[in-house]
């Protein structure tokens, strides 16, 4: 496994937040929240929008394109999404 440093220590104890980020030429989405963090891709299983542009809600984040909402610990989709 390797390793790739996207932040600063100093994000560690900022507020809750979804950011997008490039490693080894793939697009990723990290956020925190609740004091977890998650890298997952930035590409919305749905059609394909920037998930780093949506928002959190009650342990999942929601796409800003069409409000689908994904887990965060298992990135299934809500029922009823078909995804
Ligand atoms: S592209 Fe994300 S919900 Fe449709």
């Amino acid at each position: 496994m390797e390793w790739f440093k996207v932040f600063s220590a100093g994000v560690l104890t900022s507020e809750d937040f979804i950011r997008a980020v490039e490693v080894s030429g793939k697009k990723l989405c990290i956020v925190k929240s609740d004091d977890k963090f998650y890298a997952l891709s930035n590409r919305c299983p749905h059609a394909g929008a920037e998930l780093s542009k949506g928002w959190c809600s009650a342990g999942h984040i929601i796409c800003s394109y069409h409000r689908h909402k994904f887990d965060l610990e298992t990135g299934r989709g809500a029922a009823g999404q078909n995804n």
